[in-house]
């Protein structure tokens, strides 16, 4: 999708426009003057979703979304009402569409610009790659986007926006990409494809390095497997004058099967989304290089499938990580937490970042306990959950803190080992899941954020398609941009 600025209305006949109104306050903007006279707007209430697309033959369409009452208004409905633009367009095959910006009292401008172009451009989205259609039936998307305001600057946000969006799509794309496509050397390969951007390196550990590395856990994972695991580094030197780097580290499960602890029908049909985390901080720091961000950042991807076979690992086992820490298999079917485990204590010490956040599809028990709606996250670090709330309330991508105390590393105590990677009660899964990895960072700030919910939708909502979601992407862009490095 194209995005041009305009300081003067002209949409063609054929073309559309987009305007937005409040409940309270319907009065079309004046360039719509001719139609005014035209249009009984007390049958249309502008409600919050409400929608009215009105063809015209011998000028251009009108498209009105309501927004509700003004009072009301968050850049939650924003963007959503912006999606339902995408939706018009798309069901009515309509590429090119012209977008009135409204004045909203309680929102800066350039945020409700930056909005509606992310509702608008995030919705414009399916997955088809794989599917064939009759040439009547083929989807058409919005290819030209025309931002309409006589007053405000756009081309900055129109850039930056324009970057931002399109990378969370082809995050979406990697996410639904089957495990047939993304192997750790399908992923490897995109990953040496952003290597080539400027001021990224990229650093792939292969198995030889990971076993010399003793990463034993990532190893463990790997064990029945047909495929070599590989630990992806990039790198991102954005700000020469700092020392300082911001680290991502994302759970790079291509296939999880759940292993010997087999996960039954109904939980592994979707399980190609297991890598969404990897693919989450792929993509942030491809975004941070395309827009280039004056920070340091690093992304590490440890990657396998989760297989069984005569070779695969078995609850009973111990392995020995990274760290040197012990862990007795309580069950395969939790094991992010293991490449993660080594992946952290790799990171901490190998490349010394002050932050470290982790974003995984770790625990079922957190699609239990937010929905699809909200992603659940831990941190060893005020000032960093601070720094993640904050660019959580500006973008939209919802977390929620739970506790890490220290009550809770009862519950993973071995008799056998120093560590069991599953609390056999069984209870507070997400919150095991953290304080399991929170023994691989030793001192440096860190948040882990469980992404089992969000970044995979069952069902489509506002602007999140069905499936892969790129939640996070847009999360992590802002946080790292706030960050005083
Ligand atoms: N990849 C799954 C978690 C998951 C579940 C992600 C549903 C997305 C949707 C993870 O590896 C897993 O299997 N976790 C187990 C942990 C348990 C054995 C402690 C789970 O949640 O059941
Ligand atoms: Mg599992
Ligand atoms: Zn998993």
């Amino acid at each position: 999708m194209k995005i041009f600025a305009q300081k003067v209305l002209q949409a063609k006949f054929h073309e559309t426009i987009a305007v937005f109104l409040f409940e309270d306050s319907k009065d079309l903007p004046d360039e719509l003057n001719y139609i005014k006279d035209a249009l009984d707007l007390k049958y249309y209430s502008a409600k919050d979703g409400e929608v009215l697309f009105v063809p015209f033959s011998d000028n251009p369409n009108i498209l009105i979304c309501g927004l509700g009452k003004e009072s009301e208004i968050s850049t939650d409905k924003i963007r959503n009402n912006a999606a339902s633009i995408t939706k018009v367009c798309i069901e009515k095959k309509l590429k090119d569409v012209h977008v009135v910006l409204p004045n909203i009292s309680l929102i800066e401008d350039d945020t409700s610009c930056k909005t509606i172009i992310e509702g608008i451009y995030l919705a414009n989205y399916q997955f088809i790659k794989y599917k064939n259609f009759e040439k009547a039936d083929e989807p058409v998307f919005i290819e030209k986007l025309y931002i309409y305001s006589p007053t405000l600057a756009l081309q900055d946000i129109i850039k930056e926006t324009s970057i931002i969006c399109k990378n969370t799509l082809e995050c979406r794309d990697l996410v639904n990409e089957t495990s047939d496509f993304c192997t750790p050397e399908g992923f490897a390969t995109i990953a040496k494809n952003v290597g080539k951007i400027r001021g990224v390196t990229c650093k792939i550990l292969l198995k030889e390095e990971i076993t010399k590395l003793k990463m034993g856990l990532l190893l463990a994972v790997n064990r029945g497997s047909d495929v070599e695991p590989k630990c992806i580094i990039l790198k991102y030197r954005g700000n020469p004058k700092s020392k300082k780097y911001f680290a991502l580290v994302g759970k790079g499960i291509t296939f999880d099967s759940g292993g010997m602890n087999l996960k039954p029908t109904g939980s592994m049909e979707t399980m190609r989304m297991d890598m969404a985390g990897a693919a989450t901080v792929l993509y942030t720091l491809k975004t941070a290089a395309e827009l280039k961000l004056k920070k340091n950042l690093y992304a590490i991807m440890p990657l396998t499938d989760n297989m069984l076979s005569n070779n695969a690992f078995r609850p009973g086992d111990i392995f020995t990580a990274y760290n040197g820490k012990t862990v007795e298999i309580g069950n395969t079917d939790a094991e992010g937490r293991l490449i993660l485990a080594d992946a952290l204590s790799y990171t901490e010490e190998k490349l010394k970042p002050e932050i470290i956040v982790d974003l995984a599809t770790l625990t079922g028990a957190c699609v239990v306990t937010f929905g699809e709606l909200i992603a659940g996250y831990l941190s060893n670090d005020d000032t960093l959950a601070t720094l993640l709330e904050k660019a959580s309330a500006r973008t939209g991508d919802k977390i929620w803190r739970l506790p890490l105390y220290s009550e809770y590393q009862e519950d993973i105590k071995s008799d056998i080992a120093d560590l069991n990677n599953i609390n056999p009660d069984k209870k507070a899964g997400t919150i095991i899941g953290g304080t399991f990895l929170k023994n691989f960072v030793d001192h440096t700030s860190w948040a882990h954020i469980d992404i089992a919910g969000t970044a995979w939708l069952s069902k489509p909502k506002g602007f999140m398609p069905k499936n892969g979601t790129g939640f996070g992407v847009r999360l992590l862009i802002e946080a790292i941009s706030n960050w005083e490095d």
